[in-house]
């Protein structure tokens, strides 16, 4: 449905005299009726990105293509204008009319331009249908900017739901509501999308907003795609530090891969500690960051052995509510564990701490953490 060929587009920064790539050679592809999600930090290029398939943006290089439409080739000089490309669009701050009542901003799209020749007719039954969808159609006659915030935004939505788009392209459309609203809109979106078997090309810097709405995630980092995958592939088996650190939450312990066989390694920790686990671009010799999550860390009194089996030591915990987090002293490094509430040690307690094989993955060693690009 929507195919993306190494598209590039630079802008002028005068701080790093010269031109950076907000977006930098990516590809991606987006299936029918899918809900593929953009995720990164701030500043990675995701909306600059959404423009450029808009056709907002005009790119340095590349191809983008919609239902076998060639919008944009640089080599071969095509750029369909934005308002002929047919796609519907709800941004970061999404603009609707406060001088215009619900009905009329959802029919602004349908008077205007090419769509300026839509019967009256069709207009109030296109207009009609789309408030359904997003459940305004009680509110049709209320001033703009008498609606809620959740209510402004499924407005937005119902503006770009009307032309009925080949593609909807959606910019942190939650981004400005609060916690409660925004999560019963991520339900209501996802249904909305599902049963309107639209194709979504979503963008958000919220991991968990990602991994609830998506089919798919393409997590963009410095302008680049650094993983494409499913929710759990991204989550369960990140093909980087960025990404393992970015998406959810994750320990890292340095070591060096001693051995591999296939798709197992062997690490030895400037500890001495020697794990297994599974082995992502690393080879023997190689520095590496073995990423296990705190919920995948077994934590049990006493000081047991066995594979990946060590001994450690409470060093603080925290009750959540529904869970206990500790830190836990392994050798020189502290590791985050997150056990069932009803497990309470307190600090100083002796533990073994048991990381799972199929949960330890050893990955490149980098300074390019989620955390450091953060801060
Ligand atoms: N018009 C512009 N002129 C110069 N630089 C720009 C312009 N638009 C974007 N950039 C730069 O390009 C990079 C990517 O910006 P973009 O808006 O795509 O990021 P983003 O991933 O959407 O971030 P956020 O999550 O904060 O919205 C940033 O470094 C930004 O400063
Ligand atoms: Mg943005």
């Amino acid at each position: 449905m929507l195919r993306v060929e190494n598209l590039a587009k630079a802008f002028h920064d005068e701080s790093r005299s010269g031109r950076v790539f907000a977006v930098d050679h990516i590809d991606l592809q987006v299936d029918e009726g899918e809900f593929f999600t953009l995720l990164g930090p701030s500043g990675c290029g995701k909306t600059t990105t959404l423009r450029c398939i808009a056709g907002l943006e005009s790119p340095d290089a590349g191809e983008i293509v919609v239902d076998d439409r060639v919008m944009y080739s640089g080599t071969r000089k095509v750029a369909v204008p934005a308002n002929d490309r047919n796609l519907g669009m709800v941004f970061q701050s999404y603009a609707i009319w406060p001088h215009m009542n619900v009905f009329d901003n959802v029919a602004f799209p349908l008077r205007v331009g090419k769509r300026r020749r839509t019967s009256k007719a069709e207009v109030t039954e296109r207009v009609e249908r789309a408030l359904a969808v997003v459940e305004l159609d009680q509110l049709a006659g209320r001033f703009a900017t008498k609606l809620s915030g959740g209510q402004q935004q499924r407005l937005a939505l119902a503006r770009a739901l009307v032309i009925e788009p080949a593609l909807l392209l959606l910019d942190e459309p939650l981004s400005n509501l609060d916690a409660k609203l925004r999560e019963s809109l991520r339900f209501e979106l996802k249904r909305l999308q599902r049963e309107q078997g639209i194709t979504t090309v979503y963008v958000t810097h919220d991991q968990s907003e990602a991994l609830s709405m998506s089919n798919k995630v393409a997590v963009m980092h410095d302008g680049k795609v650094s993983q494409v995958g499913d929710p759990f592939e991204i989550y369960l088996h990140p093909a980087n530090a960025f990404v393992a650190d970015f998406v959810g939450t994750t320990n890292f312990i340095e070591g060096v891969v001693e051995h591999r066989d296939g798709e197992a390694w062997r690490v030895r920790t400037p500890d001495g500690h020697v794990m297994v686990g599974k082995v992502v671009d690393t080879e023997p010799g190689d520095r590496c960051m073995v990423s296990i999550r705190p919920e995948h860390i077994e934590v049990s009194p006493g000081a047991g052995i066995g594979l990946n089996t060590f001994a450690g030591e409470i060093r603080t915990r925290l009750f959540t509510g529904e869970a206990m987090m500790y830190q836990v002293q392994l050798g020189s490094a502290q590791l985050s564990c997150r056990t069932p509430a009803a497990l309470r040690y307190p600090s100083g307690t002796p533990v073994s701490v048991h990381l799972p094989t199929r949960h330890a993955i050893a990955l490149p060693w980098t300074q390019d953490r989620a955390m450091a690009a953060a801060s």
